[in-house]
């Protein structure tokens, strides 16, 4: 094993690269927005979308991430800097901070979620957990309420969503502060295939269900009708966030590989769990369902599956340990998240790492705020503005904004650095080193990244700024 000469860390084996990246990819995207932005989508088309998406874009980013990560050994904004000296480069790693701040924020909401999930299912109720901050809506408790009133009193109770954001963010913080290889790698490992299991088991129930056939249906046959030009603007951020791509994530990740690794190989494998991981998720919903949802808000999954857990034997149990999974999953990739935001702090701006973790988990825990405030615990927070008749609330334009918008500029950015400064021969060549196969690769990758992923984005952006459909 190469010793790292500049005193970052590097992960222990290729196998925990790949598991700590998939670690990121693998989260709430997939088991929480895949499914409720399908169900808001039309269903198949949009499904169709995002594997195209996926495939021809996502993949061809990936490697230009890890591509990045790798040649510099730095952070986003110093691998710009590292690689384009004294250029203007360096902003698309400002923008990819911005942007993972602003996706933390939120995404720490619904991952405090999974938490508070959690311990209803072990206690039943959070009054007896949690005595000083009372539930005076009676439906909070989870026996004897209707999953959804649940969800809504749940998420509409402040005080509960910040103790929630907060608590998360703070794990975040101790994993973050456990350094790479030891924080991320050793939890992966061990927890992703108990969460493959777990849907398996999932889908089978889903299967079950007598309206599975007319969920699937929709779940999988593609109905042009319903296709707009946001379907595309969804099924593209998807990919992105998804992939955990467009922001630097995965560029920081590669800059912990060594110059032997192999990056394409490596890259490929984590597209294609990300990806599984999530069709998977829609197998388990859909049948459920039957077809689309009928209030298809983000409370969708926790909705579905907290009525199938009520009703199946050892329900409880089964509750249990698939919310404590889902909190790993979406704890993985916090990490990820606040390690980007963590190590430009180090790197660029020469801070420790205690402090930096300190000061990026506490200002993005109350940049949260907001979003945990606007699921109705905060009226004007909660209804913003008005989207297909629905009401949305600052958690989803942060969603949309971040989550959808500024990745896939991110994701522009970093193409149009690969073709136009770094070159494409330099970046084959980095990931040829550990995989002389890539080379044959050149021309498709090119093409990728100099006109597909290109002509995607900026269609995107004229879309919507022709339709004025800029608030999703
Ligand atoms: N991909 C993760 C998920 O699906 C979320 C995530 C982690 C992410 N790191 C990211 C999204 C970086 C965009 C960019 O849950």
């Amino acid at each position: 094993m190469e010793s790292p000469s500049n005193g970052r860390g590097q992960w222990g084996s290729r196998i925990g690269f790949i598991m700590a990246a998939a670690g990121s990819a693998i989260g709430l995207g997939n088991i929480w927005r895949f499914p409720y932005t399908t169900g808001q989508n039309g269903g198949g088309a949009f499904v169709l979308l995002y594997l195209l998406c996926t495939v021809f874009i996502g993949l061809a980013v990936m490697w230009a991430e890890l591509a990045i990560g790798r040649a510099a050994q730095r952070s986003p904004v110093g691998a710009f800097k590292a690689l384009a000296p004294g250029s203007a480069w360096k902003l698309v790693g400002y923008l990819g901070i911005i942007t993972g701040i602003g996706i933390l924020s939120y995404y720490g909401v619904v991952a405090g979620w999974t938490v508070g999930y959690l311990i209803y299912s072990a206690s039943g109720s959070l009054d007896t957990v949690i005595p000083t901050i009372h539930l005076t809506d009676p439906a909070v408790h989870m026996e004897s309420a209707h999953a959804s009133n649940f969800f809504g009193a749940f998420v509409a109770n402040s005080k509960l969503q910040i103790l929630f954001l907060v608590v998360f963010m703070g794990l975040t913080m101790v994993v973050v502060l456990g350094g790479v290889r030891k924080g991320i790698e050793r939890l992966t490992k061990i927890l992703m295939p108990l969460l493959l299991v777990m849907l398996v088991g999932l889908i089978i129930n889903g299967m079950l269900q007598p309206k599975a056939m007319a969920g699937l249906r929709f779940y999988l046959w593609p109905d042009f009708d319903k296709v707009t030009g946001m379907t595309f603007v969804y099924a593209l951020g998807q990919a992105f966030f998804s992939l955990s791509l467009g922001m630097g994530a995965m560029l920081t990740y590669g800059s912990y590989m060594r110059k032997s690794d192999n990056l394409a190989t490596s890259g490929i494998y984590v597209v294609i769990f990300d990806t599984v991981i999530a069709l998977m998720a829609g197998f388990m919903i859909f049948p459920i369902l039957g077809g689309a949802p009928t209030s298809a808000g983000p409370g969708l999954v926790f909705v579905v599956l907290t009525q199938q857990f009520q009703a199946m034997p050892a329900g409880n149990i089964v509750a249990i340990i698939f919310f404590s999974l889902l909190a790993i999953a979406a704890l993985t990739s916090t990490v990820s998240l606040l390690e980007v935001v963590t190590s430009f702090l180090v790197d660029d701006l020469k801070m420790k790492r205690p402090g930096a973790v300190l000061l990026s988990g506490t200002g993005i825990a109350l940049l949260g705020i907001p979003s945990a405030l606007s699921l109705g615990g905060v009226k004007w927070l909660s209804n913003l503005y008005t989207l297909d008749g629905k009401g949305q609330g600052f958690l989803d334009l942060m969603n949309f904004i971040f989550g959808n918008v500024l990745l896939a500029v991110g994701a522009l950015g970093i193409c149009l650095f690969v073709v136009l400064r770094w070159k494409p021969k330099n970046a084959i060549e980095e990931i040829a080193t550990g995989a002389p196969w890539f080379r044959k690769l050149r021309t498709v990758w090119v093409v990728a990244l100099a006109v597909l992923c290109p002509l995607a984005v900026l269609g995107l952006l004229a879309y919507m700024a022709i339709t004025g459909k800029a608030l999703g």
